[in-house]
């Protein structure tokens, strides 16, 4: 089974990004083939500035490697180190309807939040699909805002068989884990746009202080509260075991408990679980040698079967090209 998926360098990853994505794809290293890359093709919609895309990708980078993903089990690789997917973007495009991306949720949302709507931000599920199908993906483990772009990868692979007579591509599925969407602390979508996050490598202080700021009702301490409905609640389940999640659920319910202490012990967890990838991807950051090598040498493996995929692509379509791409 081959499983691929992207992260954008468009900031810093925080909790929702964790347990929407980045864990999932950590845990499947050890199960299936498994490709992530850092889509910084996609950061160009939104960052246009050199330096900070060249940071922020670097910085995707040290955070997977000091989260657990081993370079040596699964394919970690830069987006722009496979040119080829923007040939393949261009020629999916060609074959899907205008109307298709009209229905992007993602696309509606970022212009609702004020991201001026270049022909880039418009075609960006286009580019997504190419992400996928170059690789022959089986599975997409995305969070659940992303599942309309792997249906339309689906889609537009559809429409290119239907073109063309060929079954070049394999149709990809969605992975959703039990993680729903993660709340930030003011209890919206945590997003890296919204000001609400709880970064995975924020300083324990500061990690703390957002914490302990996550949004609550004013339900007084010896009330019972709702367990389900509560954003500190939401965040303890993920970072706490099954049996400590239940207590605490208990504790909710039975009244007495004040949501502070709930907040200190997500603080607490928080603590303990990122604790030691911090201290890692401190090491990592003061050795480049060793990210530069993981990327390149994932790039290249990415690329061998992306360049395979193109030619079977081209084929099918009628593209002739010189002797050095085929
Ligand atoms: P952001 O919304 O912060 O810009 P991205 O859109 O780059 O994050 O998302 C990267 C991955 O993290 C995607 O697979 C997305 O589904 C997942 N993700 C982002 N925010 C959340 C959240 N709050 N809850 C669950 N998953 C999330
Ligand atoms: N759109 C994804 C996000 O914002 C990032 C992404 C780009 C991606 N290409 C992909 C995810 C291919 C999965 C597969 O999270």
């Amino acid at each position: 089974m081959r499983i691929l998926s992207g992260v954008q360098p468009s900031g810093r990853l925080h909790l929702g990004n964790y347990f929407g994505a980045m864990k999932q794809h950590i845990e499947m290293q050890h199960e299936h083939e498994c490709f992530i890359f850092i889509a910084n093709y996609h950061s160009l919609t939104t960052i246009h500035d050199a330096a900070k895309l060249e940071g922020l990708t670097r910085d995707v980078a040290l955070d997977y490697l000091a989260l657990g993903l081993d370079p040596q089990k699964a394919c970690l690789f830069r987006q722009s180190d496979v040119p080829e997917v923007t040939e393949l973007a261009w020629i999916l495009s060609t074959v899907t309807g205008k109307g298709l991306l009209e229905r992007a949720v993602s696309f509606k949302d970022k212009v609702a939040k004020g991201i001026e709507a270049s022909m880039g931000l418009f075609c960006y599920p286009v580019l997504q699909a190419a992400d996928i199908l170059i690789y022959r993906s089986d599975l997409v483990p995305v969070g659940k805002d992303q599942v309309q772009h792997i249906e339309m990868t689906a889609d537009m692979a559809g429409y290119f068989h239907g073109a063309y007579g060929k079954e070049v591509f394999v149709k990809p599925k969605p992975k959703l884990n039990d993680a729903a969407i993660v709340p930030g602390i003011d209890g919206e979508k945590m997003a890296k746009s919204a000001g609400n996050s709880i970064d995975i490598f924020d300083d324990p202080k500061s990690a703390k202080k957002r914490i302990m700021s996550i949004k609550t009702d004013s339900t007084p301490v010896d009330q019972p509260k709702n367990p389900d409905t509560c954003h500190v609640f939401a965040i303890l389940r993920l970072l706490a075991d099954p049996a400590e999640t239940a207590e605490w659920a208990a504790k909710y319910r039975a009244g007495g408990m004040g949501y502070g202490d709930a907040k200190k012990r997500v603080a607490e967890l928080y603590e303990a679980k990122f604790g030691p990838a911090r201290e890692k991807r401190a090491e990592l950051a003061a050795n480049p040698a060793i990210v530069d090598k993981a990327l390149a040498d994932g790039g290249r493996r990415a690329r061998a079967i992306a360049q395979d995929v193109m030619r079977d692509v081209r084929k099918a379509c009628g593209l002739v090209t010189s002797g050095h791409l085929s």
